[in-house]
């Protein structure tokens, strides 16, 4: 993008002296035709195709917006022009119908209108003001008669199909009209502190996601809560059972309503700006770098500077000079914020964190699943000595996508010297890999089976393994318990039943792995961790080395 500057720019007056054609200006986002119109949103065709020089069918991609609550609210920017105030609800209604469909004309057909609104009460009913503007999005063109007869058509409002009670003729405004996907409850966490009688505390507004077409942006892997304090207690346990990428969200989001921020200098009444944390969630949900977001009742331009903030391109269209010129301290301040608080960021350390559980856990369940299939419980009857768990790079995410694989790693299944059903162990442990739950552990798994010898020779042989691995005992794959050296190994493991006295539980052997895990069980601690104390704890370097005979210690000393 461009140096990012303000330049209020005069287009000259048109010849119609309607005050609608009047001049706009544009506080420039840094790119030609991007940034805040001070202009009527009614006038959003006129004003993009003359900026744009006609190129503005496929021009938007989201439009994320909180339009006047009908004539609640005198916004103090030119009384004949602003939406809502002074006008009837009808009235209202037929501008808001008229700006969502100039929305809906720019929009590309991948795209999204996003709709934050509430109801009100007037004259001690509570006006659906949401669902009202729900049928004007739905109905566009705003038909009401049969073209046919000329007959009032008549709304079945399970489909919304408008029917013709006279001549049988119908039409579904739907088909060039926004479609109401999802219905979301924005939880303000804050409220104004009153209430009446037959009316609460109101804490919530509702936000409507509305697409062009069935088929629309929407990634939902974008907006997946990665905070670990949000996650089941179990989480550590079952980690193949979490999306690496975190928890889906509910519709129910909370973000706190801002209080007025550096931007503002106190003295002008902010119109209801939202949380940038709402916006950016809508932002990563639908739109990539570079799309265009739109925001037609812009206000202080909350919108359009998390938008820029994330290298998506704005626009807003905002009658008020004085919200509108409150939009430059306002894209700083997001921009500063909005770097630290990096959604993406969080994600890619929670899947490190969950893909590195899995591979831990994954020779564990094998091995459960190996006892089963041969039907003994018994580690000393079967002979398994060590498991060797060696990681390799992750695989690419598109992968993940087709396969449901996320990396890739060789599983050593070691067994005692001259055991004699070396071969049903690895048939069964191959066939298990392939099966639930070893399937769903996103593992593309290379199983092997050897005996001790063998497997230091493996170990003499290649230049690939390093010197120490990390070694988890006693069932537990989430914290290491210290360090082991890969040339002693031969010598720790024998004789074998010393070493699975000391190290094996509950009829799981010891792993040796190339990962270091320091992640404690909520279930054993009563606590979860965030994604930052975990990180702190596997940076500390405090891990002893295990030597022959030793029993392993708990480097976190909760043996
Ligand atoms: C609910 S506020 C939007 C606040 C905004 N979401 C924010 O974060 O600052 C509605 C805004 O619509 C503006 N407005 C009213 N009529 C308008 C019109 N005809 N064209 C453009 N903006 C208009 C008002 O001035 C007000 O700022």
């Amino acid at each position: 993008m461009r140096a990012q500057t303000q330049a209020f720019m005069q287009r000259p007056t048109s010849t119609n002296d309607d005050r609608m054609n009047e001049q706009y200006r544009l506080v420039d986002a840094g790119e030609e035709g991007y940034g805040m119109y001070i202009a009527d949103s009614r006038r959003l065709s006129t004003t993009l195709d003359a900026e744009f020089e006609g190129d503005v069918d496929n021009l938007v991609d989201a439009t994320i917006t909180s339009p006047p609550y009908a004539d609640v609210k005198n916004y103090e920017a030119d009384e004949e022009l602003q939406i809502g105030f002074g006008q009837s609800y009808d009235t209202y209604l037929e501008d808001l119908r008229d700006v969502y469909r100039q929305v809906y004309d720019v929009t590309k057909e991948t795209g999204t209108l996003w709709v934050i609104v509430n109801t009100i009460k007037k004259d001690r009913r509570v006006v659906r003001l949401p669902f009202d503007i729900a049928d004007v999005c739905e109905n566009l063109h705003g038909v009401t008669e049969c073209e046919e007869c000329g007959t009032r058509l008549k709304k079945h409002r399970e489909s919304g199909r408008l029917d013709c009670p006279e001549c049988g003729w119908h039409h579904d405004p739907i088909e060039d009209s926004w479609r109401l996907q999802d219905i979301i409850v924005w939880d303000k966490n804050r409220a104004r502190p009153w209430s009446r009688k037959g009316q609460l505390r109101n804490v919530f507004e509702y936000i409507l996601c509305f697409s062009k077409a069935d088929d629309f942006k929407y990634d939902l892997d974008s907006i997946r809560i990665p905070d670990t304090k949000d996650f089941e207690p179990w989480w550590v346990q079952y980690p193949e059972r979490y999306n690496p990428r975190g928890k889906t969200p509910n519709n129910i989001w909370t973000f706190t309503t801002p209080t007025q921020g550096s931007w503002g200098d106190g003295e002008v009444d902010h119109p209801a700006p939202f949380p940038s944390g709402m916006v950016e969630q809508i932002i990563n949900l639908t739109t990539d770098e570079s799309d265009v977001v739109l925001d037609p009742f812009a206000g202080t331009g909350s919108v359009l500077a998390q938008a820029e903030a994330m290298e998506r391109k704005p626009i807003g269209f905002e009658l008020s000079d004085e919200y509108a010129e409150m939009y430059e301290p306002r894209r700083k301040e997001v921009a500063d914020e909005w770097k630290e608080e990096s959604i993406e960021a969080r994600q890619e350390e929670l899947e490190r964190i969950i893909c590195k559980l899995r591979q831990l856990k994954f020779p564990r369940e094998l091995t459960r699943r190996v006892r089963k299939e041969i039907g003994e419980d018994s580690l000393e009857a079967l002979g398994i000595n060590t498991v060797f768990q060696l990681s390799h790079e992750l695989i690419d995410r598109e992968k993940f996508d087709e396969d449901n694989l996320l990396m890739e790693s060789t599983t050593y299944f070691v067994l005692d010297d001259g055991v004699d059903h070396r071969q049903e162990i690895a048939t069964a442990a191959v066939n298990c890999s392939r099966v639930p739950p070893c399937s769903k552990f996103g593992i593309k798994a290379n199983i092997k089976v050897v005996t001790v010898s063998e497997m230091e020779r493996i170990l003499a042989d290649s230049w690939e393994w390093p010197d120490e691995l990390y070694l988890y005992a006693d069932d537990r794959y989430n914290e290491t318990v210290g360090t082991m050296s890969v040339s002693n190994w031969g010598e720790y493991v024998r004789p074998t039943s010393l070493w699975r006295g000391q190290h094996a539980k509950n009829g799981y052997p010891p792993i040796l792995s190339n990962l270091q895990a320091k992640i404690p069980d909520p279930e054993r601690t009563g606590e979860t961790l965030s994604l930052n104390d975990i990180h702190r704890l596997e940076g500390e370097n405090d891990l002893e080395e295990i030597e022959p005979g030793q029993r392993a210690l708990n480097s976190f000393g909760d043996e």
